[in-house]
């Protein structure tokens, strides 16, 4: 049974309160976080978004008050008018510590069943149940922070957009397949039954569209869909921050994002990011860190050390150098010591990475140590130590292979040491670092053709047009990412607006002129009409949010997540739907293998 306000208004927030309120007659609205009855008084810790008030009502305050909140239990929904008092015993670990409210007058506006969860900070429970009850979840006052800071964020990058010129433009949702790479989200139609559309993966062609039309500078804070397999950082449905500019080049869309990157963690994190913002062309990136999104927040950079084993005789190394491939290492400061089962264990790790295995050589005071010690002589020894950077007292870990999987083998190593060194432990460092000059296309083996690295549309290095028929691997593109961390944050390219540069990158990725006009004729037709020089850029937001709240799940800044499995255990979605649904859209269900949560 709920009152109703009768027009009874909240006069201020709970978390506003200080002494300078003292002797004002207030009226507050919240839940009721604790309730303790001693005696003669009752107090109530009243919770709203802005923090925590304690509340005392007395028989000797007002008898009528008094009762009803005694009646009161952990998350009724209350309204209370009273005068603000200084405190008794002031609480220190709260920001309104120093006085409470007089309770003259209660409102019970609804009562609550025991919630499933406990609403605290710093809570433990399953993520399940978490999931099933978000609203409640959601009432907690570390996760209702981090909406207050997703909600600056988004308020700090339209300003600063808006500042620079850009107009926000919204684009469909229920359109046609985009070519991010991703599997789509189909939507059925009911017009054009056993037609689809697809939810956007981004909104890239029509934002490219947007630059044919003369709009020069847009943005939007857009919903994406990717049916992609999940982790920590990755949600089926997520936020971008997306943007697109005419007549520039990347310096200008660099130049552009370093200063709303800026303001964003200065006004949100005090944090002054120094700008230029450093950065370090893919190639560098994967040879030093083994990864095109590299967190430099540490060093043990990965080391060449073919030459210096050329000549050796032991097999591992020799096949791996036959075959084109080389043979690294990273070494690890002060880790001679490290056990053989660690050292193991790691070995295990590597293959995980389709590594065949890993050698090591620890460097002690009086010995060196190694499995592979009997194949080299000493001196090819001190050559070895010597191209690693190995000095006294370090572990050198050492991968044989094609540089793919040596460089994809020790990247996720070197991460899996600074976890378990605790390297990063109380870092708070923020690294950001564009990685440029990303390869044009791949070599897919499944496919048996290249494909573009970042979408069919980015723009080749004026540098490398020339390899584009004689050796389009080699071909570098206008592409750029911001890596934070470690993180990918975002990325973006420089687009291709000549036609006849478009049908020659469309024939190299495989495309005969009819299927790329069939899959993008909008955009081609399009770009008949004096599409302009153009380029952009596109966030993850919900990534930025998660380094702005520190958090490291991005269910933590979605407020309705779906878990691991793509399902939303709350609303039960995805669902079945009625028959007299799918005979509208002329869809027939065959085969049902419900793997909910
Ligand atoms: P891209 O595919 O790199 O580029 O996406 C841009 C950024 O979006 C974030 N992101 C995701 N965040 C959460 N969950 C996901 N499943 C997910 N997938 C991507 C990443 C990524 O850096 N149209 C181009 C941009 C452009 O060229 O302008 C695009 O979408 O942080
Ligand atoms: P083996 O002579 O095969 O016992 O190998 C000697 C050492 O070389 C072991 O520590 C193996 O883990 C390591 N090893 C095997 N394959 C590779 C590889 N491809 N790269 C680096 N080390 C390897």
């Amino acid at each position: 049974m709920g009152e109703s306000l009768n027009g009874l208004k909240r006069t201020i927030m709970c978390g506003e309160l200080r002494e300078s309120h003292i002797s004002e007659k207030v009226t507050v609205m919240g839940w009721v976080q604790r309730k303790r009855n001693l005696g003669g008084l009752v107090f109530i810790d009243l919770r709203d978004r802005t923090g925590i008030l304690q509340v005392v009502f007395g028989e000797a305050i007002n008898k009528e008050a008094f009762e009803k909140a005694d009646l009161a239990k952990s998350e009724y929904c209350i309204a209370v008018t009273g005068e603000i008092v200084k405190r008794e015993s002031p609480n220190s670990n709260i920001p309104t510590g120093m006085v409470e409210l007089k309770g003259e007058s209660i409102k019970i506006l609804s009562e609550s069943e025991t919630p499933p969860i406990y609403i605290k900070e710093n809570l433990d429970a399953a993520e399940n149940v978490r999931l099933k009850y978000r609203y409640l979840d959601l009432r907690r006052p570390d996760m209702q922070n981090i909406f207050m800071i997703r909600n600056r964020a988004n308020k700090i990058v339209r300003d600063y957009l808006d500042e620079n010129g850009f107009l926000e433009i919204e684009t469909p949702m229920l359109t046609k397949s985009t070519p991010e790479g991703a599997r789509d989200y189909l939507v059925p139609s009911r017009n054009y039954p056993g037609m689809f559309y697809a939810l956007p993966q981004s909104p890239q062609i029509f934002k490219q569209l947007l630059m044919v039309s003369g709009f020069d500078k847009y943005y939007q804070i857009v919903k994406c869909f990717r049916d992609e397999d999940l982790r920590a950082n990755r949600q089926p449905e997520f936020t971008q921050i997306d943007m697109e500019m005419s007549f520039v080049e990347m310096e200008d869309i660099i130049a552009l994002n370093e200063g709303l990157i800026k303001r964003v963690f200065k006004e949100i994190k005090g944090i002054d990011v120094n700008l230029p913002i450093k950065r370090m062309p893919y190639r560098e990136a994967m040879e030093k860190y083994g990864s095109d999104k590299p967190d430099l927040r540490f060093g043990m950079e990965i080391k060449n050390i073919t030459d210096s084993v050329r000549n050796s005789e032991f097999a591992v190394f020799k096949n791996a150098i036959e075959n084109n491939g080389s043979v690294r290492a990273l070494t690890v400061k002060g880790s001679s010591d490290m056990g053989r089962k660690k050292i193991d264990k790691l070995g295990e790790f590597v293959k995980t990475y389709k590594a065949k295995g890993l050698a090591w050589i620890a460097y002690k005071q009086d010995e060196i140590k190694s499995p592979i010690a009997k194949f080299f002589s000493e001196d090819e020894m001190k050559n070895i130590l010597s191209a690693a950077d190995a000095e006294v007292g370090d572990l050198v870990l050492i991968v044989a292979d094609v540089d793919s999987v040596v460089l994809q083998a020790l990247g996720a190593l070197r991460l899996e040491l600074a976890k378990e060194l605790e390297l990063l432990k109380d870092n708070k460092e923020f690294n950001f670092v564009w990685i440029t000059e990303f390869p044009l296309v791949e070599y897919d083996e499944e496919e048996k053709r290249c494909v573009a690295i970042h979408h069919p549309f980015t723009c080749p290095m004026d540098e490398d047009l020339e390899l584009l028929d004689t050796d389009p691997l080699k071909v570098r593109a206008k592409a750029y990412d911001i890596v934070l961390n470690g993180e990918e944050l975002g990325g973006g390219s420089i687009r291709i607006h000549d036609t006849k540069l478009q049908e020659k990158m469309f024939t190299l990725l495989g495309f005969t002129k009819e299927s790329a006009w069939e899959r993008f004729g909008f955009l081609l037709e399009g770009f008949k009409f004096g599409p302009p020089p153009h380029g952009g850029l596109a966030y993850g937001f919900d990534r930025m949010i998660m380094f702005l709240a520190e958090t490291e799940n991005i269910k933590d800044v979605i407020a309705f997540p779906k878990n691991q499995n793509a399902y939303c255990p709350m609303s039960e979605a995805p669902n079945v739907v009625d028959d007299k649904q799918l005979k509208e859209l002329a869809l027939n269900i065959d085969k049902i293998d419900n793997k909910e949560e």
